[in-house]
């Protein structure tokens, strides 16, 4: 990782009394957290070496350090897209600088489309496992292995939602390379492979993160049928929209599971 940014993090953070435990990459129209923060710095994503500024309306793409319920936090508010034309090495390069200054914990979040019938836009899902569809041939290579999904947070964000009075559903998340949404075809494909929703992003970061050792977690927010599951075409401005609707609701729930977090790991005496 580059130097400069990690000296300036760390005196940032040090500033502060703060080392990150806890990294979020949040997807589509979660800017706002940063109002949750507290002793927030922010740095936008174009001044974050290897980062480069997010072209997608909906996501401002900032880098926010601060602390959020007293939790020390990293905050990617929006994310590069491999759609959007960076390399993969871009895309996930959020990961490596939350490894490197600490954080011990991934949380993910992303828009993607319904697969499975009982998920209808406004609904939350926790991720269990993924297929990768971003790779060549994937469809060879596709491995069973150990999922890089920790049951533990999956445990604490059951717990979480149930503390906020609604009940959390589980499925397998797949990501496509995009730009496109899926062709009906793809997604009655999909729906075969055992894929409950799809989007753009996500998988990969999170088997960077596994593979570096960070506990991981990841929610997607429904905000659509899946291509030939609704009325019509998938709009972008559709997708947006339901994010907003979402929004509130993932950001208490968020802010739950980091308030378990905090008394899993440091349970009072
Ligand atoms: N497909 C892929 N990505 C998405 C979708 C979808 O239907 N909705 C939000 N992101």
């Amino acid at each position: 990782m580059n130097h400069q940014l990690r000296d300036y993090a760390e005196m940032t953070l040090a500033a502060r009394g703060l080392s990150p435990r806890v990294a979020l990459v949040l997807g589509s129209g979660l800017n706002d957290v940063a109002d949750r923060l507290t002793d927030a710095v922010e740095l936008p994503f174009g001044s974050v070496p290897d980062m480069g500024a997010s072209s997608v309306p909906g996501h401002r793409g900032v880098l926010l350090l601060g602390r959020w319920v007293g939790v020390p936090v990293l905050v990617f508010a929006g994310r590069l897209h491999y759609y959007e034309g960076y390399p993969w090495r871009r895309v996930v390069q959020p990961i490596h600088i939350a490894h490197e200054l600490g954080a011990s914990i991934l949380m993910a979040t992303n828009a993607a489309g319904g697969i499975r019938a009982d998920l209808a836009p406004g609904d939350l899902m926790a991720i269990t496992g993924h297929i990768d569809a971003t790779r060549p041939n994937w469809w060879q290579t596709l491995a069973v292995s150990n999922s890089p999904y920790a049951a533990s947070l999956r445990d604490i964000l059951h717990a979480a939602a149930t503390s906020l009075g609604f009940s959390l559903p589980v499925g397998v998340y797949a990501q496509l390379t995009g730009p496109n949404y899926e062709t009906p075809a793809e997604i009655r494909a999909f729906r075969t492979m055992g894929a409950d929703a799809v989007g753009m992003s996500t998988g990969r970061e999170i088997e960077i993160a596994a593979a570096l050792g960070m506990e991981c977690a990841a929610l997607s927010c429904i905000t659509n049928k899946a291509a030939g599951l609704g009325e019509g075409p998938i709009h972008h401005a559709e997708v947006i929209e339901a994010g907003q609707r979402v929004k509130a609701r993932l950001i208490a729930l968020l802010e739950a599971v980091l308030k378990c977090l905090a008394e899993r790991d440091e349970p009072e005496a």
